[in-house]
């Protein structure tokens, strides 16, 4: 998959201050040394992403928590031994080691410890944190494979270590543990019942106390391509009047069969929630690919399993209402 040359490769791109794109289970992300401003300012200018947008630091395992986290809760460890290495981000008191532009000023620092073994080999061989946001530029679809991160960046990203595509497929859950109650920041393949029976208390929403995270800004995930979601009946309504209209229509479809109708690209998503998540990227990609007028999602099931999955589709589809009303 990837040598150890690439690795010893990558780590000196690291340690000389430049950006690696490498994969997680979760999505692809672009990495730069934590420690060095300049390095992790290459991070904002390759997306375009604004500085108050705070950065996830990349370690090797959970004993590095101590250098960049101070008044650590007993529940990050918790989480910690259950869900790392794996797709979870845990928010704690930042210690100075963090960095104002990898907190985006914030008083806190979002810390994982990636469970794919070529972000393991990574962060073991360089040794320190590696700050990484997901690999796509700023507001667009997340990268699931080198592919993907190569048609984001091009050239502007030199090395891009290929781990195949990404096993989760969705970015990691985000649980804030600086506050005086756990929060659920970002949903994801990890659900909030999962981290509750851990914790053993229940998980609050976000409330103005919470640490922001701007990354869970209402349209993000987005394709080019207006998209919209709706049940399957009403999809095959509305695809069937936009294409009369000689519109053309790109489906995302789940359950509902192809009607025969001129200008429609079809794509299936996978029935099981594990691998909706795992194609979901690659499918928006191929559907904003298909150059067409509009995107409709047959909406996914109400199931705890969906409800990360539906969150990155309702942040695709956030504004179109309008832009099209
Ligand atoms: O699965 C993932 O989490 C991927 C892989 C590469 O690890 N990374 C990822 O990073 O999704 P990014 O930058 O695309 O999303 C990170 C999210 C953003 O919403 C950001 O606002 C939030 O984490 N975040 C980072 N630091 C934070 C902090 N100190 N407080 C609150 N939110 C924070
Ligand atoms: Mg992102």
């Amino acid at each position: 998959m990837v040598s150890e040359q690439e690795i010893k490769n990558a780590v000196a791109v690291l340690r000389a201050g430049g950006l690696v794109a490498f994969p997680t289970e979760t999505v692809y992300g672009l990495g730069a040394d934590a420690s060095s401003l300049e390095a992790v300012k290459k991070i904002f200018a390759a997306k375009g992403r604004p500085h108050d947008h705070p950065l996830i630091v990349h370690i090797a395992d959970a004993v590095q928590l101590a250098n960049w986290a101070r008044d650590i809760p007993p529940a990050a460890g918790k989480l910690a031994k259950k869900f790392w290495p794996g797709p979870l981000t845990i928010i704690l008191r930042r210690s100075a080691m963090a960095t104002d532009l990898v907190t985006g000023g914030q008083d806190t620092v979002a810390l994982r410890v990636p469970s794919h073994p070529v972000a393991q080999a990574l962060l073991r061989a360089f040794g320190g944190g590696i700050a990484a946001p997901s690999a796509n530029r700023f507001g667009r679809v997340s990268a699931t494979t080198a592919a993907h991160v190569r048609s984001e960046f091009g050239a502007a990203v030199e090395c891009v270590l290929d781990g195949g595509a990404a096993d989760v497929g969705i970015e990691s859950t985000i649980v804030d543990l600086s506050g005086d109650k756990p929060t659920l920041l970002r949903p994801g393949w990890i659900t909030a019942a999962q981290l509750q029976d851990v914790l053993g208390e229940p998980l609050a929403a976000p409330d103005a106390q919470s640490p922001r995270a701007p990354g869970t800004l209402a349209k993000h995930y987005a394709p080019q391509t207006p998209l919209l979601m709706m049940e399957a009946d009403l999809l095959l309504e509305l695809a069937a009047s936009l294409t009369r209209q000689g519109r053309r229509v790109a489906v995302l479809a789940r359950s509902a069969h192809r009607p025969l109708l001129p200008g429609l690209a079809w794509v299936v998503a996978s029935a099981d929630a594990k691998g909706y998540a795992h194609d979901l990227y690659d499918n928006l990609r191929r559907l904003d690919e298909a150059g067409c007028d509009t995107i409709l999602i047959e909406e996914p099931p109400q199931d705890t399993q969906w409800v990360a999955i539906k969150d990155r589709l309702m942040r695709a589809a956030a504004g179109v209402e309008e832009d099209l009303a």
